[in-house]
């Protein structure tokens, strides 16, 4: 069975209110956030926000990192019966049966792509490019391409920073317009802003981080954050 003949992906029925932890006010009412608490998770959050973390091992770590959100990410994917022989007999396995889409948000997203990509190796991949302006952190599109099929798969859109929410509406926006109903965003920073913004225009979006920051500062960064997650990702600072 390759990619194009899985299954439609139907999302699962959420039981109850969504959990978060984390830092972020009180006064953000609950959403679709799902903190990875993770110890390693925490440790390798650490080490890319540490601005001594050269650009080499932030790309490890950011990998590394990646891994364990898109494996919590798609803790509920749809699986089927499938039998295979040990060397001793036949048993009894699962195959994961739904089609996956994941598109990262260039640049930066990019940074998490290979790692999504390895837990969920059957997806299929679409891109979009956006640009934060420096001054006013409003996101501009140059370029947008996805596979067919947005409409019978989960979506999982990848950027790691949500700051403003700017980037991660607009993506979702253009990912609805071309059919998309069920989509997840996975990030490496949140700010509680951004998760309002979110939560907005998308309540059905679930949200996969392992931190929820702070605030935003005046300059529209993740405070305390890593910084720009791009710049350190690929060494243009
Ligand atoms: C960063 C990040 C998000 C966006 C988040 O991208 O990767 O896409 O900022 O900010 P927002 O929530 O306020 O929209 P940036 O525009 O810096 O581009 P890059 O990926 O090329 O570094
Ligand atoms: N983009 C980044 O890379 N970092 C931030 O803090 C905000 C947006």
């Amino acid at each position: 069975m390759d990619a194009s003949e899985r299954r439609p992906y139907h999302s699962p029925r959420r039981v109850g209110p969504a959990f978060r932890t984390g830092t972020a006010s009180d006064t953000v009412r609950p959403v679709p956030v799902h903190v990875i608490s993770h110890p390693v998770a925490q440790e390798l959050l650490t080490h890319l926000r540490d601005t001594r973390t050269p650009s080499p091992l932030f790309r490890q770590y950011a990998q590394r990192l990646s891994v364990l959100i898109a494996t919590e990410a798609m803790r509920d994917l749809p699986t089927e019966a499938v039998v295979v022989d040990t060397p001793l007999g036949p048993a009894n396995g699962v195959k994961v049966s739904a089609s996956v889409i994941v598109v990262p948000v260039l640049r930066a997203g990019l940074g998490m792509l290979d790692a999504v990509l390895s837990v969920v190796p059957h997806a299929r991949v679409g891109h979009i490019g956006l640009q934060r302006d420096e001054t006013t952190a409003v996101a501009s599109q140059y370029y947008a391409k996805f596979p067919a099929g947005l409409d019978a798969s989960l979506v999982v859109l990848v950027d790691p920073m949500l700051a403003t929410g700017g980037s991660a509406v607009a993506s979702l926006q253009l990912l609805a317009s071309r059919g998309a109903q069920r989509m997840r965003l996975l990030c490496i920073v949140a700010a509680p802003e951004g998760i309002q913004e979110v939560e907005a225009h998308f309540p059905d979006v679930e949200i996969y981080t392992p931190a929820i920051d702070s605030h935003l500062n005046a300059h529209k960064f993740i405070v305390p954050g890593l910084g720009d997650f791009g710049d350190r990702l690929y060494g243009t600072m």
